[in-house]
């Protein structure tokens, strides 16, 4: 049985590749029945795993598998005993020259002081009780992989309080790469205001402000809510006075927290009137305009997702604490983006929230394309 690119077979369980590039993959199972797995690529010789965890019947298995070609098709064979299934793996291309800026997305953590790992339930949609111990390592597991730097588009702080605000510091101070983020809809559930937000990580006063790196400009748009950046407002007006200052000189990236394009998704009766600006078609129409503009990149609906319009790739970045349960890494070339995602490591946390989410949990997975690949952009 297909779901979508996760294949279920009888005797083995779920299989799937949790990130794809173009010379390495991450193949994942889970399973009820097997405690051991042979992976066989290609009919080469068969590769012995065994579970990196076992909890509530459940036997997690996780095993990278290196040295692949670009472009490649490989026949993945995986046997328990008698019983076996086969993936297609198909590599990404490898996209042309230097990497210019590699960078991580961290969307929605919903840090909260109390969370405690000791709450943690068999089923959480999100799992609250152990964000701070995820976004530590995954903040550090980041920089392990070279990312010149993490973007956090949007309810990081749930809400933003003395408490979370000192919290997320020490967390930014783990790591010796800077993070840079913009503020979402949780940030305000509490007793501070949006002045007090900014005030709070040194923003100017509408939250918005360009990171440039290496040629790169990455502009952070705070949208507290949707109507946030309607044609007239002191935001709207300083992003169209940004992109004329950046014209030319830089390639775009835009980062929000609700997304300008209603992705597939979050369409018909799964719209919430939640994930989208008010004005999305005013600031799209700034946008477009501007040449250079590559990627919008937003967070609020966490399910890894890819929409192509007027030459700009819109992205929703998955979280760590809602399955897939992973975060984004970015590469920017000369003329491409490389994008995968990364599940966490803790196959058992992000059972718990597959469990609790039922059906919903395939929907929120993601096709391949959408979590793994190469788009080149348009010169
Ligand atoms: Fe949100």
């Amino acid at each position: 049985m297909e779901r979508r690119n996760r294949k279920l077979a009888s005797g083995i369980g779920e299989c799937y590749f949790a990130t794809i590039r173009w010379d390495c993959a991450e193949f994942r199972a889970v399973s009820e029945t097997a405690d051991r797995l042979e992976v066989t690529i290609d009919s080469g010789d068969p590769l012995v795993v065994t579970p990196v965890a076992r909890e509530r019947g459940y036997c997690f298995f996780r095993q990278w598998l290196f040295g692949l070609d670009p472009n490649a098709s490989y026949e993945v064979e995986v046997r328990n005993g008698v019983q076996r299934t086969t993936l297609i793996l198909e590599t990404l291309p490898m996209p042309s020259g230097e990497c210019r800026l590699r960078f991580g997305v961290l969307p929605d953590l919903h840090l909260q002081p109390r969370a405690d790992r000791r709450a943690l339930g068999d089923r959480e949609k999100r799992l609250y009780p152990v964000v701070k111990e995820l976004t530590a390592k995954y903040l550090k597991r980041l920089e392990a992989q070279g990312a010149d730097m993490i973007f956090l588009p949007g309810d990081t702080l749930d809400p933003c309080d003395d408490e979370t605000i000192k919290l997320l510091k020490r967390l930014f101070s783990s790591v010796s790469i800077p993070c840079h983020l913009l503020v979402g809809n949780h940030e305000l559930y509490g007793r501070y205001n949006e002045r007090d937000c900014y005030r709070a990580f040194g923003l100017p006063e509408h939250g918005c402000y360009t990171v440039t790196n290496n040629g790169v400009a990455c502009i952070m748009l705070s949208t507290p809510d949707q109507a946030c950046l309607c044609p007239g407002s002191p935001r709207y007006h300083w992003l169209t006075r940004e992109l004329e200052a950046l014209a030319g000189a830089h390639d775009i990236l835009v980062f929000t927290h609700f997304s300008l394009l209603l992705h597939p998704c979050v369409q018909g009766w799964k719209n919430d009137g939640m994930q989208q600006l008010d004005d999305a078609e005013a600031v799209l129409a700034l946008l477009e305009r501007q040449s250079t503009v590559r990627g919008v990149i937003a967070g609020h609906k966490n399910v890894p997702s890819r929409m192509e319009r007027n030459g700009i790739i819109h992205l929703l970045s998955p979280q760590l604490i809602q399955s897939p349960c992973g975060y984004s890494l970015i590469e920017i070339y000369p003329k491409a983006m490389a994008h995968n995602v990364y599940e966490i490591e803790e196959m058992h946390y992000l059972q718990r929230s597959r469990d609790a989410l039922g059906a919903e949990d395939d929907e929120r997975f993601g096709t391949g394309s959408d979590r793994h690949f190469v788009w080149e952009w348009r010169m």
